[in-house]
């Protein structure tokens, strides 16, 4: 009861884009809406460049379609540089998580002095002239809800995360139309991203009643939809769900976002080079478990909003959020995906290493607590 009394007294911020689209063919508001603009720039890639046409953008347009899966600094430079000779009025994020974040650095970035390191960490942007419009193409990142960038170190391959109020979108669009084409498999992996958001920032330390709600509402809709998104691509229905979850995963990610999972995740979308989705989708079943007794009545909840078996402890949760990945087509085995046991005391010492997100954790994970974690997916 203290606690919950303690939670609800804390003061958090909760910022949100000032206008929301959902629904088939929402897309086209963005038309109308961006009809105010002369010059428009938009972020994309190959497979979304499409998309750009269903907008319907009257005047001066440029596309940069030129991003690396994980963008790194030079190549975020080479987007300002596009930017800054374009000089647009609006900038358009089309695409997954990366190409908005990088929409996001453009737009209070391209007719600023300061450079990406200026800008890293809480508050340092100064502001923003550039309207900036989000349109995800995926349902996993949530990053169009949201107020925070991150882009790769290309020394240490760490991620810097700059976050701001100022990169928040004047306008958010979530067209399930737009998942259609994503392959099941990515489908899979990137909504157990979705839901990571919304269970890390759940059971986060951090914890507020506020984002609690948003969470709750996330991850079951996960539960309800995510099956029949990864089985039927064209359900509108499901693929609609999922891009809310997402949307509520973002909402999550501002005033407490993620703890222990995405921390784990990092090093092997750095080292292993797997997508961020999938890496969180093989993290998660083990760190639900791993926090189950530092949290045993939200994980209950979960299990319960996920439409789980009731798990009493953090074996069985393992066993069901493991059998939830799973059904979902999810390779769970790091081994299959490539990594060695040898390479996973270093990788260990790296997740560990990540303190703005380990110190969100329910339970304090040793950096043998994260080899461990390791060990167990390899196989
Ligand atoms: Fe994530």
């Amino acid at each position: 009861m203290a606690e919950a009394t303690l939670s609800m007294a804390r003061p958090i911020t909760l910022l949100q884009p000032a206008g929301l689209e959902i629904g088939a063919g929402a897309i086209s508001k963005l038309g109308e809406w961006a009809g105010a603009f002369s010059r428009v720039f938009v972020v994309a890639m190959p497979p979304t460049e499409g998309f750009v046409e269903r907008i319907g953008l009257a005047g001066e347009l440029q596309v940069f379609v030129d991003l690396p899966p994980e963008p790194d600094l030079p190549a975020v430079e080479r987007v300002l540089a596009a930017a800054r000779a374009f000089k647009p009025d609006l900038v358009i994020g089309l695409g997954g998580g990366s190409v908005m974040d990088v929409a996001k650095l453009v737009a209070v970035l391209w007719d600023s002095s300061e450079t990406i390191l200026d800008v890293v960490g809480p508050g340092k942007v100064k502001g923003r002239r550039t309207a900036l419009a989000q349109v995800p193409t995926t349902s996993g990142t949530g990053s169009e809800a949201g107020i925070r960038a991150l882009v790769t170190n290309p020394e240490t391959l760490a991620k810097l995360a700059i976050e701001s109020q100022f990169m928040l979108a004047d306008l958010a669009i979530l067209d399930p139309e737009l998942t259609y084409s994503v392959p099941s498999a990515v489908t899979a992996a990137t909504g157990v991203d979705a839901l990571a958001h919304c269970v890390e920032a759940f059971t986060n330390i951090k914890a507020h009643p506020l984002i609690d709600g948003y969470a709750r509402l996330g991850i079951e809709l996960v539960g309800r939809y995510l099956a029949r998104a990864v089985a039927d691509g064209s359900d509108t229905e499901a693929r609609a769900g999922m891009m809310l979850a997402s949307y509520y995963g973002g909402i999550c990610l501002g005033p407490v976002n993620t703890a222990a999972g995405h921390a784990l995740a990092y090093p092997l979308g750095t080292r292993l080079k797997l997508p961020h989705g999938l890496a969180n989708a093989i993290i998660f079943p083990h760190v639900l478990a791993f926090n189950q007794p530092a949290q045993p009545e939200k994980t209950a909840e979960i299990m319960a909003l996920l439409g789980l078996p009731a798990a009493e402890n953090p074996e069985a949760v393992l066993a069901g959020a493991m059998q939830f990945c799973r059904q979902l087509g999810v390779e769970m085995g790091l081994g299959a995906h490539g990594a060695e046991g040898a390479a996973l005391p270093d990788w260990a010492v790296e997740a560990h290493a990540i303190r703005r997100l380990m110190d969100n954790n329910p339970r304090t994970m040793t950096a043998e607590d994260v080899l461990a974690i390791y060990q167990a997916a390899l196989n």
